[in-house]
């Protein structure tokens, strides 16, 4: 079983490179479904969770090349046959239910499995099939899977296809927003989603989706307007970075860094997450030419409040990383997790090197320690994975992180960026 050992305690120092978003590549690759001709889809992370919605693709008929080594791939989708979203791979990734909007807005149909819940939270698909239904989709639960079938309006000549509707989500669904957006690009009429999510993901693919001819505005609002066209056709589009990588890498120079630049990295998508590190002493420098320099603090740094909250509050994905760092800084901090309801399950595996976290529903306290000790520990979730390596970068001793196929889901050579940095660790198999 694959492993990460680090030797805790070096400091970091040097530069590193942002890969591409994972939650933008994965959408924009599903997107890609409704384009005619091939898709290029440039700055992909050669992750594990894009090996996954290749395969997904696959399934349906399209024809996927991956250049890892260039970060490059060519997707045609000219000859998709098959509507179905397998349990298989919507249990090893739930973004694979993010082809349903784009199956049902070309073809009328669309069967998926019904993903169940993971570990961090229930994570219902309601608000999708909600909006699925608003735009004239009749959905049919049977045997774990969602079968949804645009109801035909032959009368009008418009066979099998979605049509356009108002949407008002109960809840700015980052998932919701891009499947219901997808579904709208190809159906007759104008569809307005609010209350729609604002993260940067979102606004890459409405960005790829109007580049391969849809008509979205309000790109970056509350309210997304889409205008359904005829036809979608393959074009080149570069993947924007990772912002959430981005954070883990600011989080780590905070930690245990002497002077880290982050290159490819984009303040603006970051929501408030600088702004509170800054606030707590964190020396962080926003230069131009997308690049962050984190140099260790002169001060010590403060304990915080901090509440998750969909963009530009505090992002979700970034909480068990921030964690890490309040594990560290001597008071009281408490961190209060509004977006899924089961997100602190690597809380114990911190304890377990000396952290003292204390979990009470939503909220966790956290009260500063004078050092962690390396321990044996396993990964509960990705961005849980990504937490204890950085918990590992600082602790007395040796960290052996198990179960890191969750963090090679979403990381690019999480490892080998870190070595260049000056951590000691390394992948054992
Ligand atoms: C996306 O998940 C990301 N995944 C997650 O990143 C991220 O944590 C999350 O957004 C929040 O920012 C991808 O983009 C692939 P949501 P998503 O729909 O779209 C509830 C990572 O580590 N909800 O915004 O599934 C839901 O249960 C991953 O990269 C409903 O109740 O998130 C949750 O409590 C993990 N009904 C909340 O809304 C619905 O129909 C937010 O979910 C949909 C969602």
């Amino acid at each position: 079983m694959a492993k990460f050992v680090i030797k805790g305690g070096n400091q970091l120092n040097g530069k590193v490179k942002i890969s591409g978003a994972k939650n933008s590549a994965l959408k924009i690759m599903a997107a890609s479904i409704m384009a005619t001709g091939t898709t290029i889809l440039k700055n992909v992370p050669a992750i594990d969770d894009v090996l996954t919605m290749a395969e997904v693709l696959n399934i349906l008929g399209a024809e996927v090349n991956f250049n890892t080594a260039q970060n490059e791939i060519k997707i045609n989708c000219n000859d998709i046959k098959a509507f179905e979203a397998p349990y298989e791979l919507v249990r090893k990734m739930r973004a694979s239910i993010l082809v349903a909007g784009p199956l049902l807005s070309r073809f009328g149909e669309v069967k998926i499995a019904i993903p169940g819940g993971c570990n961090i939270g229930s994570r219902q698909i309601d608000l999708h099939l909600k909006g699925f239904e608003l735009m004239g989709a009749e959905n049919r639960l049977e045997h774990g899977y969602v079968y949804s079938r645009a109801i035909s309006n032959s009368a009008k000549g418009l066979k099998r296809k979605l049509k356009g509707s108002e949407i008002n989500l109960e809840f700015p669904s980052r998932g919701a927003t891009e499947n219901i957006m997808m579904a709208a690009c190809l159906s007759s009429g104008k569809t307005i989603i609010n209350n729609a999510a604002k993260e940067p993901e979102i606004n890459d693919l409405a960005n790829f989706l109007n580049k391969a001819g849809a008509k979205i505005s309000g790109i970056g609002t509350d309210s997304l307007i889409i205008e359904g066209v005829e036809e979608l056709k393959g074009c080149e589009y570069e993947i924007m970075p990772d912002s959430i990588e981005t954070g883990t890498f600011i989080v780590a120079g905070a930690l245990c860094g002497k002077k880290v630049e982050i290159n490819d990295a984009i303040w603006d998508n970051m929501g408030i997450f600088c702004q509170k590190l800054k606030s707590m002493g964190v020396n962080l420098e926003n230069k131009a030419d997308k690049t962050i320099i984190v140099k260790k603090s002169k001060t010590a740094l403060k304990p915080a409040y901090i509440s998750t909250l969909p963009f530009p509050g505090f992002p979700t994905d970034l909480q068990p990383i921030v964690t890490v760092l309040l594990c560290t800084i001597p008071g009281i901090s408490v961190v209060t997790e509004n977006v899924f309801e089961n997100r602190f399950m690597y809380a114990d595996e911190l304890n377990r090197m000396g952290a003292n976290i204390k979990i009470d529903g939503h909220h966790a306290v956290i009260t500063g320690v004078s050092k962690l000790s390396g321990a044996p520990v396993s990964a509960t979730d990705l961005r849980a994975g990504a937490a204890l390596v950085l918990a590992g970068l600082i602790a007395d001793g040796t960290t052996e992180i198990y179960e890191i196929h969750h963090i090679l889901r979403g990381y690019e050579n999480f490892d080998k960026k870190l070595r260049n940095l000056g951590a000691d660790i390394i992948k054992v198999s």
